[in-house]
């Protein structure tokens, strides 16, 4: 069944106060819901309906009388209620099932330990309830369990109560003073140990801070605290806004479907996100804690204090999040450069990942207008797509323009539950003078239409006239349901440089004359076809378009060779800078995949890259100016799903080749290079994982991985046998993770070795053993027996299927990061992807149904590959007791 945009109508009923009390029972939890409900006098009267899910009804009264109510189609239906407009009392005894709760949605048990998850639509497994995020109450919750085994009970808001019961039992009674939605209730209960700090804010509030964990990783919570701090420092700071809650408590589980959770007072975490140090996690592990501690703590504001009316408008509070994360790791990592590094490791994750599910059958506006199981569209169109529509908006209005717009938006709607349109009306009238302002109805396309804009620019030089007119097209493709497509708001930031790489003056033309000069515009398509006439440029310039990827467009401009190569050498602006060489990579490499013939394959030294190419990024590796992290992304050639997302029909195994290829010529040509990167960049100073010196241990890895791979070809023992001592002596995770990875990468035979030492090593921690699963399952394909190690590993005493971490880490790594591997010319990888969605559909519908996800883009796929995922599709398809969330991904697949 399909839940549509346009059939919103406001709840019947509103539930002002939730009384709460537990009595926690693995097997079985008794809940009494205790609520004070009325009728919403804007709604026609009708019948109170209440979601529920997996639950046993024991109990209805209504002002404590014995009422009759009907169950129909899992909802609790109540005639006949009360006139009274004061409203009346409704108690629900219901009891649920925890331990058997393996979809990790509701109330369920992790290790022992009693955790929630209600986002989206989880709170309807804990009780009867109106499950919707414009149904706002204050709750009160009473937790009562057995103390040796739940010492420690904790819920939202304040501890107003505690104390002992009868048979060694006890309770804990708290309050939560802000209205909130059902979907940001939490519990936790079990044995758990927390760091604390206090701290005062710069309003001079106290606050109780606190990170739960199971005991024996509280040595690794220090970098989520200092994070926390720093969120909250810095939410204060960008945007005046503080902390308003007595106590803030972040809560680790191993079980987790996601990242983590914003609920109110009570963040609980995936163990991922909250767990490092710098023996067990890696650079990225810390930066991620530090960017999904900020993104939830920020929810506090965007998302808590103003929710969303309905769950189309769920980028409201995610779209705007992620940019506020983004901002906030930007602003942490410090230097320009850091920033841009940040810039672009964001941007590739949209272009990869985004803009290939606005390609496919999963395309949506950021602004569903429909879906069938919410939990679906926790998409990256949503995260990621919405965050660059908020970015869109600071860009337009600027960075003073946008705080205040923010401002704007808490005056009106602080405590409501509002909608994208309420935001974007916010940003435009506090800026009422802005091009947002202006152009508001045709920049709010962007919430509307799926699919990705493509931007055609031709530029033209008028050497009489002297001036340089940049001429842009526009056209978005259709997708599911949205044939015809009207133009986007697209702001384009620009520069010019002459031939030879000097910046040039822009003045720009316009109907009242020509812009005072600067040295870069910001010029703001919203026509399918716009023309822009810069004065006074005396020859043709080499244009820089889209800086800082200002809009998520795909650029198509016929830049040649030497204008890359000015661009990558010269462009002030460090994205477009990483830009050229890509674009002139890609170029490369597409061009090398369409002259496939099969004997370039059998080549033993092909040739994807010119000489030309090489010396422009030998330049780059031998700059002393630029930061190690910009060299690594400088150095690293377009992924296989990125280049595969540039073709209408798709050989993985081809795309794979000619990378590998280049790759390999990248190797022998810099092989000097590489060795004085990695001299260059041998820490020996204490670990820290700052920006700076993760880059630097990026490169030097690199570096490394390319000298193995060389060595794999020459037969030297010398690279590999460095990095096998420094996979044995490194001091801190990444440093050996990445000499671990050279080595399996390169096909090494000191891999096994290195492996079986570091699974000994590291058995008992679970974060890093998926590290040793995963990297196992993206391993590339010797001999096509990369299935087969996977199948083996499935079998392996720690794997296990039903903690999604652990899932990802084995299964999804080969889907979705090992192409070569996954795609198979006799189909056994979508043979074996079928199996695992349809084990997971039985265990975990929202983790099987993110699995199903890996052959959306099988329509493009050439054959062999095709059929074969058809059939594998059609299998799936075929299970009679598939859940909604997996039915949806797979019927839209298919269509
Ligand atoms: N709101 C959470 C976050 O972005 C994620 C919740 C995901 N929920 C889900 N059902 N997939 O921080
Ligand atoms: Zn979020």
């Amino acid at each position: 069944s399909v839940v549509r945009r346009q059939d919103y109508l406001p709840p019947a009923f509103w539930i002002d106060t939730v009384d709460l009390c537990f009595d926690l029972e693995p097997a079985k939890t008794r809940v009494l819901n205790k609520m004070r409900v009325r009728r919403n006098p804007a709604a026609p009267e009708q019948p109170l309906r209440l979601h529920g899910e997996a639950l046993n009804l024991a109990r209805v009264l209504v002002n404590g009388q014995g009422a009759s109510f009907k169950l129909e189609d899992g909802l609790l239906v109540l005639s006949n209620l009360p006139d009274d407009e004061a409203g009346f009392d409704l108690e629900i005894f219901t009891t649920c099932q925890p331990d058997k709760n393996t979809l990790l949605s509701g109330l369920f048990v992790s290790q022992g330990t009693f955790f929630t998850q209600c986002e989206a639509e989880g709170f309807r497994r804990i009780t009867y309830f109106l499950d919707r995020p414009d149904v706002m109450s204050v709750y009160t919750v009473t937790l009562r369990a057995d103390k040796a085994a739940y010492p420690v009970l904790l819920s939202n808001g304040n501890l107003v109560e505690q104390g002992e019961l009868e048979g060694g039992r006890h309770y804990a009674k708290w309050h939560d003073p802000f209205r909130k939605p059902s979907y940001l209730f939490a519990l936790v209960a079990g044995q758990l140990v927390a760091r604390e700090q206090h701290i005062k804010a710069r309003n001079g509030c106290e606050h109780l801070l606190q990170v739960y964990v199971r005991p024996g990783d509280l040595e690794k919570t220090e970098h989520a605290m200092q994070s926390l701090i720093a969120s909250i420092a810095w939410d204060e700071t960008r945007f005046g806004l503080h902390l308003d809650l007595e106590r803030f408590m972040i809560v680790a589980t191993s079980d987790f479907n996601m990242g983590a959770m914003e609920n109110k007072g009570l963040n609980i975490f995936n163990t991922k996100y909250v767990l490092a140090n710098q023996a067990t996690a890696t650079d990225t592990d810390f930066s991620n804690v530090e960017s999904v501690v900020g993104h939830e703590y920020f929810h506090n504001w965007t998302g808590n204090r103003i929710t969303c009316r309905d769950w189309f408008q769920l980028s409201l509070k995610e779209g705007l999040t992620v940019f506020r994360d983004q901002e906030f790791s930007m602003d942490m990592a410090g230097s320009d450069s850091a920033r841009a590094v940040k810039r672009i490791e964001d941007v590739r994750l949209l272009r990869t990942v985004q803009f290939a599910e606005d390609a496919g059958p999963m395309a949506h506006p950021v602004r569903p207008d429909s879906y069938q199981e919410i939990n679906n569209f926790y998409t990256v169109t949503i995260y990621e797509k919405g965050a660059e529509v908020v970015r869109m908006m600071h860009t337009l209005v600027g960075e003073a323009g946008f705080r205040k717009g923010v401002s704007l938006y808490f005056e009106r709607h602080d405590g409501q539950a509002v909608t994208c349109d309420d935001f974007a009306q916010a940003i435009a009238d506090a800026n009422p003078e802005s091009e947002l302002a202006r152009l508001l109805p045709q920049f709010k396309r962007w919430y509307s239409q799926a699919g990705t804009p493509h931007v055609y620019a031709v530029g033209q030089h008028d050497a009489a006239a002297q001036t340089y007119t940049l001429t842009f097209t526009q056209k978005i493709k259709p997708t599911p349901g949205q044939p015809d497509k009207q133009p986007a708001v697209i702001p384009l930031r620009v520069a010019l440089f002459s031939a030879s790489g000097q910046p040039l003056q822009l003045q720009l033309q316009s109907a009242e004359g020509i812009e005072p000069a600067a040295s870069e515009h910001t010029l703001v398509l919203h026509d399918s076809l716009q023309a822009f006439t810069f004065a006074n440029v005396p020859e043709a310039p080499i244009p820089s378009i889209l800086r800082g990827f200002s809009a998520p467009v795909v650029l198509h401009q016929n830049l040649g060779d030497e204008a890359l190569e000015v661009l990558l050498e010269h462009d002030s602006d460090p994205f477009n800078r990483w830009e050229a060489g890509q674009q002139w990579a890609q170029r490369l490499l597409l061009a090398a995949i369409g002259a496939g013939d099969a004997s370039a394959e059998a080549a033993p030294t092909p040739t994807v890259l010119p000489e030309r190419f090489i010396d422009a990024l030998r330049q780059v590796l031998r700059d002393p100016q630029l930061d190690a992290a910009f060299q690594d992304l400088m150095l690293t050639l377009p992924s296989e799903a990125y280049l595969a997302e540039q073709l209408d029909v798709v050989d993985p195994q081809r795309i794979h080749q000619v990378r590998q290829a280049a790759q390999r010529q990248l190797a022998r040509a810099l092989a000097p290079e590489w060795q004085a990167v990695w001299e260059a960049h041998q820490d020996t100073g204490a670990y820290r994982p700052d920006a700076q010196s993760a880059g630097r241990r990026a490169l030097a890895a690199k570096a490394l991985f390319m000298l193995c791979l060389l060595a794999a070809e020459t037969g030297d023992a010398v690279w590999p046998g460095k990095a096998y001592q420094r996979f044995k002596d490194a001091g801190n995770m990444t440093d050996r993770l990445n000499a671990l990875t050279a080595l399996v990468h390169a096909g090494h035979p000191l891999a096994e070795p290195a492996l079986t030492r570091f699974h000994q090593l590291f058995k008992n921690e679970a974060l890093v053993l998926d590290k040793w699963f995963q990297l196992q399952a993206s391993a590339p394909d010797a001999g096509g027996r990369g299935l087969h190690k996977v199948q083996q590993l499935m079998q392996h005493a720690d794997f296990n299927l039903k903690n999604p971490n652990r899932a990802r880490s084995l299964i999804f790594a080969f889907t979705n990061a090992n192409p070569a591997a996954f795609h198979r010319e006799d189909g056994a990888g979508y043979q074996f992807w079928a199996d695992q969605v349809i084990a997971l559909n039985a265990i975990n519908a929202q983790v099987a149904a993110r699995l199903a996800r890996a052959l959306d883009a099988w329509r493009k796929l050439d054959e062999p590959f095709r059929h074969h995922a058809e059939a594998a599709l059609r299998r799936v398809a075929a299970q009679d007791k598939l859940s909604k969330d997996v039915r949806e991904i797979i019927e839209k697949a298919l269509v």
